[in-house]
């Protein structure tokens, strides 16, 4: 297995792919919601311009993937959050996913080893996620990397038969670098 960092050429080539796991992950039981692929790749694209992937190959092929951007550039930021840290000194690592079939052998931990190896420890001072406060979700995975729990915010999601709505939870995770 190989860990790149993606250049413009290697996003354009494994784009469809990426897309193709987090589709997959968003519409697992747990994190149940209405999807509209056109939406999320455009904020794929987005996180592409401000921030990196990190892909994870094997025989050419994408296996799992990390994005990353500044944590100033993220929207939904508390102000808990911006008050007890400096946003721009923060790395948020605002999508780690891998294939389904290829869950709990190791991949994940060799993507965010090489994450936090090569995170710009002179810019950031931390790194962050977010993940779901549901039953199955990864805090327990970033917790063994050493990220503690923080702030906890309220996101409404459409559900997924794209006509009612429903409040989710989501919890901040800080590493100090
Ligand atoms: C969470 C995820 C990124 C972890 O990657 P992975 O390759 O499966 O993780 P690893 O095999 O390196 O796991 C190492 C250890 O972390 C822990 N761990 C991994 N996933 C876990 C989970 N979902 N819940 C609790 N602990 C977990 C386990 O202790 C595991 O060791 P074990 O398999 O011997 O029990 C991956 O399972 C995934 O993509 N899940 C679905 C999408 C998702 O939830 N992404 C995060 C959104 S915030």
């Amino acid at each position: 297995m190989q860990i790149i960092r993606a250049s413009r050429d290697l996003y354009q080539k494994y784009r469809e792919d990426i897309l193709d796991i987090f589709l997959d992950v968003i519409s697992m039981e747990m994190y149940s919601q209405y999807v509209d692929p056109e939406v999320e790749s455009a904020y794929h694209d987005d996180m592409f311009e401000k921030g990196y992937y990190l892909l994870a190959l094997e025989d050419d092929k994408l296996i799992g993937y990390i994005a990353a951007y500044p944590l100033a550039e993220e929207p939904l930021l508390p102000n808990e959050i911006k008050e007890k840290y400096q946003p721009e000194r923060c790395d948020y690592l605002s999508e780690m996913h891998i294939k389904a079939d290829r869950r709990r052998q190791g991949i994940g931990t060799k993507l965010m080893e090489a994450y936090l190896k090569g995170v710009d420890h002179d810019a950031y001072d931390h790194a962050v996620v977010r993940a779901w406060t549901v039953e199955g979700g990864a805090g327990p995975f970033y917790k063994r990397f050493g990220f503690e729990d923080d702030a906890i915010i309220d996101q409404v999601k459409t559900t997924k038969d794209g006509k009612g709505k429903r409040t989710i939870q989501k919890q901040y995770f800080f590493k100090k670098l």
